[in-house]
This record gives C-alpha cells, structure tokens and sequence, in this order.
C-alpha cells in the first residue's frame, strides 16, 4: 500500500494523506484559491502549542494569519464557543471569502465545522486532524456540530471540509491515552467493513499495537485503510439516510456513555474508550438480534479488554445509560435502533432492541 497521497474523495473533498499531506495543503490553498481572502486558524491550547509550529513550518504562507484558540476539551464543543468564535471573526473583519483552517482533534474540526457553516451563511474551511481519532473519523464526512448541555452533538450541520490534510507528524506529540481513544474508530472501521484488517489487529492484540510509536508506518496503514472505509461508506450516503448508519456501530452505548460521565465529577471519559465499551455492549446486542456467532464476541471482548478498560460505568448506572440512549438520533417510534454486526466486516443497521437486553449488554460490559 502506498503510504502517502490522495487517499479519497468525498462530496468533493479531497482527502491527502501521508508525510507530503502538508506540501498538498500548499498546492491546494493556491489551486483552490481559497488565499484570496482572509485565513483564521482555529486550534485549542494544545494544538496551538504543539501543531501549529510544526503547521507553519510546513506551511509558511500561514505565518501570520489570524489564530482562534479555545480551551482543549470536550466542553469547548458548546453553542457559547460558537458564538465567541463568531464574535471574533466579525471583530477580526472575517467576510463571505475567509477560509477557517481547523487544526486539532474532533472537538476542533466539530466546531470549527459547526462554525464555518453558521458564519455568513457559510464559508470555506479546511480540516488538518492533528489526533488519530480526528484523522481516521471525525475529519471526514462533514458532521459538523455542538453538544447540547449535557446531550452529545444535538446541534450540527452536513458541512464538508474543501480540504482534509492527513499529516503523520502531528501524531508526535499526541498523550497515549488519545492514542488509545482514537485506536477505538480504528477497530470500528475494521469490524464494520474490514474483516482482513480486523484479523490483522486480532493477530497482534491492542496491547501490542498501542505500544507502537506513531511514527510506525504500520499506524499510518491503519490510518490509511480507516479513512479509506469511511470514506466509501460516508461516499455511498453522505446525508446519513441508511448505509452510513453502520458507523455508528458501539456509538449508541458510547455516546450515552460519554453523556452519563460528563455529567459526573472525576476525569473526562475519552470518545474512543466510551465506544470500545460501547463495541463490546452492542456485539453482545449483535450475537441476540444478528447471528454474530458467539467466538467472535468472545474474540472482540478479549481484544478490546486487552487495550482498554471496560468497566467505565457501575450497575447502578444501567437505567440512567438505557434513557440516555432515548435520546440517540437514530431512534425512531419509541425503539432504540443500533447499528450491529452479523459478523466481522458484515454490519447491520436499524436493529430495534428492547430495553431488558440493552440492560443485560450493559451488564455483560461490566462482568469481570
Ligand atoms: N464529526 C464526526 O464525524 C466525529 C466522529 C467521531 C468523533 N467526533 C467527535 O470528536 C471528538 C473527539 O475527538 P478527539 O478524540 O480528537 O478529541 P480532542 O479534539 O479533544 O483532542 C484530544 C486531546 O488531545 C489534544 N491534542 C490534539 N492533538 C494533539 C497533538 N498532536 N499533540 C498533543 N495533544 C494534542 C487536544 O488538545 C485534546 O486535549 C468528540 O467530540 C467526538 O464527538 C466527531
């Protein structure tokens, strides 16, 4: 497999991946003339100290343009940073033709996404994911969006980036635990639609693969192959009406998940251990509804248990998790739908199941 280029195309986004992805961005911001107004580079405290170096190293011509900053984490992604960041780009005289570079993980390219939507009824931005979960997922498909109180991503928009630019480098500096968190979207894609990918992950155990430096080209590989999955699935159904339902396979227990302990005191839950114990509660929901022969889930649990830790919720949490998950975006007429599996590689969608066996999955994630 190649390791740098073009990796995909998506609703006219192109997607660059590899270590020329900063040269591409260059070419792109001419080709594109998307210089011709003004350009905002939004980051939060983290990416500013330790990605936009590198970015302006790269890339020159941006030395000099307007940096947003917001605080890093999840509670960034909130209407009120919205409205800040829309408040500073009118001071700084931001108009229909700036472009807003978004440089950082998925908090950074939701919002900044969220942003260059709403701001004058739209304007051009570009995706540089500086996180593995950023590259392989939250970068690509153009979700944009914002929490809602406690509620993950009630409000957002359809809105693609003109340019995503997969930089191997910015994965340098990133804390094992993102690397670990962003790991999860990289199982998913597997599971989902990679049955040889995922017998490669299954060959070498999650231990083994977080242990590796990013700078490993096998990371980049699963970069690659990720972003190629989503891209064809997203390609397929960019609106989210059917087929692209399958990504959310381990979301609607993660996502509730990340509701119910943003709401509870202690250190933030990150979005890919949420979803690791969302994969092992929803292929437990896939061996009941789908047939997903019951070895695969005891392979899936010894992996993921293997990487992460599973037992991020208590007993006492099921009924507050089964009413947060009423709230998914997926859900239709009263039942709470999941995307599963039938087996690895082998997904299905709008699977209704009752709330008993969602609790007795959540039960099943906590067992030793
Ligand atoms: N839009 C989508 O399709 C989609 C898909 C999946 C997830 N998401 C969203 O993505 C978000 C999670 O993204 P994330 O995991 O990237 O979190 P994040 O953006 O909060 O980044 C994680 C942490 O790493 C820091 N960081 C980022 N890059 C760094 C680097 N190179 N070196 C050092 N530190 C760095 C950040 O400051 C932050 O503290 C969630 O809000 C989730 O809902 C969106």
């Amino acid at each position: 497999m190649r390791l740098s280029g073009r990796v995909a195309t998506v609703a006219r986004t192109r997607i660059h991946c590899g270590p020329d992805s900063l040269v591409q961005l260059n070419r792109f911001l001419v080709a594109e003339r998307l210089d011709r107004g003004k350009i905002f580079i939004l980051t939060d405290s983290e990416t500013r100290r330790h990605c936009l170096p590198v970015l302006e190293a790269h890339s020159p011509d941006l030395k000099g343009c307007t940096i947003l900053e917001i605080p890093s984490g999840e509670s960034s992604k909130s209407l009120q940073s919205a409205e800040d960041l829309w408040m500073e780009l009118v001071s700084a005289g931001a108009d229909r033709n700036s472009l807003l570079i978004c440089l950082g993980g998925g908090v950074v390219t939701d919002l900044g996404g969220f942003v260059a939507a709403g701001f004058k009824r739209g304007i051009a931005s570009i995706n540089v994911p500086t996180t593995i979960l950023g590259q392989v997922d939250a970068s690509i498909g153009g979700k944009t969006g914002v929490n809602l109180s406690k509620v993950k991503n009630q409000i957002g928009f359809f809105y693609p980036a003109r340019g995503i630019f997969l930089f191997p480098g910015f994965l340098d500096t990133l804390p094992a635990a993102q690397l670990r968190s962003g790991f999860a979207e990289v199982i998913k894609a597997a599971l989902i639609g990679d049955a040889m990918l995922w017998n490669r992950l299954l060959r070498k155990g999650a231990a083994e693969i977080l242990s590796m430096p990013c700078a490993e080209n096998f990371w980049l590989e699963l970069i690659k192959k990720s972003v190629t999955q989503k891209s064809r699935i997203v390609r397929d159904d960019f609106l989210e009406k059917d087929k692209r339902k399958i990504l959310n396979f381990g979301h609607t227990v993660g996502h509730a998940l990340e509701s119910l302990c943003g709401g509870h005191p202690g250190p933030e839950l990150l979005h890919g251990d949420a979803v690791a114990a969302g994969m092992v509660a929803e292929s437990f929901l896939s061996v009941k509804k789908c047939g997903l022969p019951e070895e695969d889930l005891s392979r899936i649990t010894s992996f993921i248990r293997g990487g992460y830790d599973t037992s991020v919720f208590a007993r006492e949490d099921i009924p507050a998790l089964v009413e947060l998950m009423g709230h998914d975006k997926k859900n239709r007429g009263g039942t709470i739908r999941f995307s599963l599996l039938k087996k690895p590689g082998v997904p299905a969608i709008n699977v209704a199941c009752d709330t008993d066996l969602i609790a007795e999955a959540l039960l099943f994630v906590i067992q030793k």
